[in-house]
């Protein structure tokens, strides 16, 4: 799960996705495309959307992305069409271009909507991603 600074929306991806999966052998993570957050915890309101639904991101703390994680993961799902185009610019070759998806075509196949950036938004921007981010992921666990 990827997005900008990994303190919003890609934590939360993470907590929800890992959550959906916990009988199933599966890795999640996330990361940003930037560095500004490095070591920082999610959001206080990533951390408490998700407390409302059982999910813990306290143990998250923020990486960047890096082209390593094109060898460590089969999917790789971005969070808006800024994100994505970053993570393709340090793509390597088709294969690693084949594992990147923008998360909401889960749901709108080719729309390529974005998950919007809640960082300096409103508080219920955080319910409308959470919304978006567990239909999303109830599609993905749908196709595991
Ligand atoms: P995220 O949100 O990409 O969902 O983690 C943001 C967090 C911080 C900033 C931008 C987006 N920032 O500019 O610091």
């Amino acid at each position: 799960m990827v997005c900008l600074g990994n303190i919003c929306r890609s934590p939360l991806a993470e907590g929800i996705l890992q959550d959906k999966t916990k009988n199933k052998n599966i890795f999640v993570d996330s990361a940003g495309t930037a560095s500004y957050h490095i070591g920082k915890l999610p959001d206080s309101r990533s951390i408490e959307i998700a407390n409302k639904y059982g999910i813990d991101l306290t143990k998250q703390r923020a990486r960047q992305f890096s082209k390593i994680d094109f060898d460590n993961f089969d999917k790789i799902y971005a969070m808006d069409t800024h994100n994505y185009a970053s993570i393709i610019s340090i793509s390597r070759n088709e294969n690693d271009r084949n594992k990147v998806e923008l998360i909401l075509n889960e749901i709108n196949p080719k729309l390529c909507d974005s998950v919007p950036d809640p960082y300096y938004g409103e508080r219920d921007g955080f319910q409308k991603m959470y919304n978006m981010l567990d239909v999303a992921c109830n599609i993905i666990v749908s196709k595991l």
